[in-house]
């Protein structure tokens, strides 16, 4: 694995995975299922009941994120991965291959984006929040799940390891600045803290939330002007 890959061989990576993996949640490269379902269960919670609203899941891979809201809601699902669409499409989201620095979606089209594990792969990420801004509706909600960058396990374990896969990784207060930038208020923290299966959440970067959790979900409101 190279230090830092480009977009064509994270494209490669998913596809491969998906091909190994199938609709598994291995192929979206999560520690485990329960570290998944952890995740997954405790940000959909904290997003709150989502109904008739129209959905983007930026970088989908299988679809496993996003699956239970589909049921009430109409779900689309992006991502440069056709291996990884194929099973998101098996699992109700209406999907297209996109790379997420030019979506084909006109300005404010959706409720809620979510873009979760993505953008710690990609070196120009403000190119993708850009994007993300501007399919989301006025008054709607953005929410981006990532890596926490503050963390003292992932400094040790960049002692350790010899090749890291997932190189770019952010503080909340820098997401928080960026947020801001592209029209977002209201702004709130999920933090989670691997393995340990619990969460908390704030509308700041409190200094222990930001050593111990291991990565964050970031969510705003768009401004109506
Ligand atoms: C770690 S997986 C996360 C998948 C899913 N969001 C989840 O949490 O289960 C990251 C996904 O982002 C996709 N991805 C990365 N960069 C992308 C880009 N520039 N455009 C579209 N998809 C991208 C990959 O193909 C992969 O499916």
């Amino acid at each position: 694995m190279h230090k830092i890959m480009g977009n064509s061989n994270w494209k490669q990576y998913f596809d491969n995975k998906a091909e190994t993996f199938g609709a598994s949640v291995k192929s979206s490269d999560y520690f485990n299922e329960e570290s998944f379902f952890m995740q997954r269960d405790n940000t959909l919670r904290w997003l709150g009941r989502l109904e008739g609203k129209e959905i983007l899941d930026a970088g989908c891979g299988v679809g496993a994120f996003s699956e239970p809201l589909v049921k009430n809601n109409t779900v689309y699902g992006v991502d440069f991965s056709v291996k990884s669409l194929e099973h998101a499409a098996a699992r109700g989201l209406r999907t297209s291959s996109e790379d997420l620095t030019a979506l084909s979606f006109e300005n404010g089209k959706f409720d809620v984006v979510m873009c979760i594990g993505v953008i710690q792969l990609i070196e120009q990420y403000e190119n993708v929040l850009k994007e993300l801004a501007r399919v989301t509706k006025p008054g709607g909600t953005l929410l981006i799940e990532t890596l926490n960058k503050g963390s003292v396990q992932r400094k040790m374990l960049k002692l350790f390891e010899k090749s890291k896969k997932f190189e770019k990784m952010y503080t909340m207060d820098e997401l928080k600045r960026v947020f801001s930038k592209y029209g977002f208020g209201q702004i709130e923290f999920l933090k989670i803290y691997h393995p340990f299966k619990f969460v908390t959440q704030g509308s700041g970067d409190g200094l222990m939330s930001s050593m111990f959790s291991t990565s964050f979900a970031i969510k705003g409101r768009k401004n109506i002007d």
